[in-house]
């Protein structure tokens, strides 16, 4: 049986599963080249539907992240805000409507839109709630019989955090937290607040830059903005900071006359911002804490999954893991709206149809591969030079011109699902030089110097970097480095002296690991720093794209499956 799951706005995706076997997803983002890409996964159905060989009349339900007709809590939320300031109201009402004759009336559509563009077929289609899909993602994938399940984000259809409890092939709902209470939005106003872009990825810069400041701010945020106190909730204070007028640049008097101004886009970060954002990191972290404590009160589970975007931040993450008292974590790599396409399929296969389960997510490796014959018809048409050669010699030859200091993008098997490159379409490079992180971030990817690198590291070696045992096949825990390694591997370890590191099984990405481990042979170091391949645009996802990518930015060498590309030689004729 095949079932088809959506995500239809906003990092839209699609995932088709057979007999609760995950056969392929993807980000829409990957094949329309908009990073994060809102509306019908056109071509990521498309190449589900393909990879398995089959069309939509084979598939027999289909699962949707969201239910557009849960409304009424934004409605109410609008007029509440109207008691606060006009500007807020705007704000809310303006966005509400939008979002209303956009996508929401749209959303009811998505079936006939389905039959139109792919023909018929007597599929079921089910509308299902947006975080219990965040929760089927994690949970029904993992390798635990029973979980504890915390899902946070900025929020579904009007929850924002949901406390659930998986068992076998079902998901209870405990507790849920609803607007305007969402972690996910106060971290997407902070990050407004610091000049960035909220909902463009951006988050991700507030946690960079917090490790370089000192929570000045953190009493500020904690009494005034994201509250725990006296309450067995979180409470998020839009008066003081509202992330619907942190869209428009507006921010309340509460929190302007206690940090002052809003960073303008553009503007000089100073240790202003990385103190404001050092300090809404921690409270975040801390406010994260109480919840997860308070699940393992609700449950009294040894396992935790979570799911939602909130779940990306790793910092907070590797404090959870070590901070709290669950044994055990699981967080796939698509944590954020694009993985509710895998929940929903596994939603109404498990849930619905009440099938037992069989599957775990093991890797990332869920998108379009290419054959060596495929790449090599890319390269011949594009006229660079290039050599083929078996793996025995293309790895060492690799190995040997990164610890010269060659920046390789590396296009290696099926592209991954999730934000994060985890070895199938990499940069790699030395994580011995100091120098790394700056030539990476300023002259080939072309973004802030501040953005953290990681290391893809072979897993056996986690108790000899880290002076623990560490199991992370999806970069997505933050822990700290053995004092002893720190200097050996500077380009990766961030500044406070932590790593995010991808622990890489020989089994699971086998070519990688000897990648790392030829490596290893060289310099003595069973890593390799690993960055998303990609500039200023989606990660790569097709042979042309990485051709294109490697003619338009500045790295040093291309790798297609064992065709190798090296600059020097294409102006050596
Ligand atoms: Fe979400």
């Amino acid at each position: 049986m095949y079932i088809l799951g959506l995500t239809t706005m906003g990092d839209s995706a699609a995932s088709l599963i057979r007999d609760g076997q995950l056969i392929a997803a993807v980000e829409e983002e990957r094949f329309s080249r908009k990073k994060h890409h809102s509306g019908f996964p056109f071509k990521a159905i498309q190449f589900c539907l393909d990879h398995a060989g089959i069309t939509l009349k084979d598939v027999e339900h289909v699962g949707h992240y969201w239910k557009p007709w849960i409304l009424r809590h934004k409605a109410m939320q609008a007029a509440k805000a109207a008691f606060v300031s006009r500007d807020m109201f705007k704000a809310r009402a303006d966005r509400g409507l939008a979002q209303v004759s956009e996508s929401y009336l749209g959303m009811f559509k998505h079936p006939r839109r389905l039959r139109e563009h792919f023909g018929p077929s007597n599929f079921k289609f089910h509308f299902l709630e947006h975080h219990q899909t965040h929760a089927a993602s994690a949970f029904f994938v993992s390798p635990f019989e029973t979980a504890a399940i915390l899902t946070w984000d900025g929020t579904g259809e009007d929850t924002t955090t949901l406390f659930c409890r998986g068992k076998a092939n079902k998901i209870e709902v405990l507790k849920r937290i609803k607007l305007p209470h969402s972690l996910g939005q106060f971290y997407s106003a902070v990050t407004n607040f610091i000049g960035f872009d909220m909902f463009a990825g951006d988050e991700w810069k507030v946690m960079g830059l917090a490790a370089y400041g000192t929570p000045k701010y953190y009493d500020f945020f904690r009494e005034k903005v994201l509250t725990t106190n006296g309450s067995s909730d979180f409470k998020f204070n839009v008066e003081v900071l509202d992330h619907h007028l942190a869209k428009h640049y507006k921010f309340p008097d509460g929190i302007v006359n206690e940090l002052g101004p809003g960073r303008a886009k553009g503007e000089e970060l100073t240790q202003h911002h990385w103190d404001i954002a050092c300090s809404a990191q921690k409270a975040l972290e801390d406010t994260a804490i109480y919840l997860v404590k308070q699940i393992k009160e609700m449950t009294g589970e040894e396992n935790l999954c979570m799911a939602g975007g909130v779940a990306f931040n790793s910092v907070m993450n590797g404090r959870i893991f070590h901070e709290t008292p669950f044994k055990n974590f699981y967080v796939q790599p698509a944590a954020g709206d694009a993985g509710c396409s895998l929940g929903a399929a596994l939603l109404v296969w498990h849930q619905k149809l009440g099938s037992p389960r069989s599957f775990q997510m093991k890797h990332a490796y869920w998108g379009p591969g290419f054959s060596n014959e495929e790449c090599r018809k890319v390269l011949d048409e594009s006229g660079l030079k290039y050599e083929t050669l078996p793996d025995e010699e293309l790895l060492p030859k690799l190995a040997k011109t990164i610890a010269d200091g060659a920046i390789v993008g590396w296009f290696n098997g099926r592209m991954e699902l999730g934000p994060r490159a985890l070895g199938a379409r990499s940069f790699v490079a030395d994580p011995r030089r100091a120098d790394m992180r700056e030539i990476l971030n300023h002259k080939v990817k072309l973004r802030e110097w501040f953005r953290p690198l990681a290391p893809s590291m072979q897993e056996e070696h986690g108790t000899e970097v880290f002076g623990v045992e560490h199991h992370d096949p999806f970069m997505i825990t933050v822990i700290e480095v053995a004092e002893e390694y720190k200097s050996k591997i500077p380009a990766v370890v961030h500044v406070d002296g932590t790593a995010r590191p991808q622990m890489v099984n020989k089994h699971v990405n086998p070519r990688y690991w000897n990648l790392i481990n030829e490596f290893k042979k060289l310099t003595g170091i069973p890593m390799l720093l690993n960055t998303s391949f990609n500039v200023q645009e989606p990660i790569v996802c097709s042979p042309q794209d990485a051709i294109n990518t490697f003619k338009n930015s500045n790295f040093d060498a291309l790798v297609l499956e064992n065709n190798l590309v090296i600059r020097e030689a294409q102006n050596s004729e």
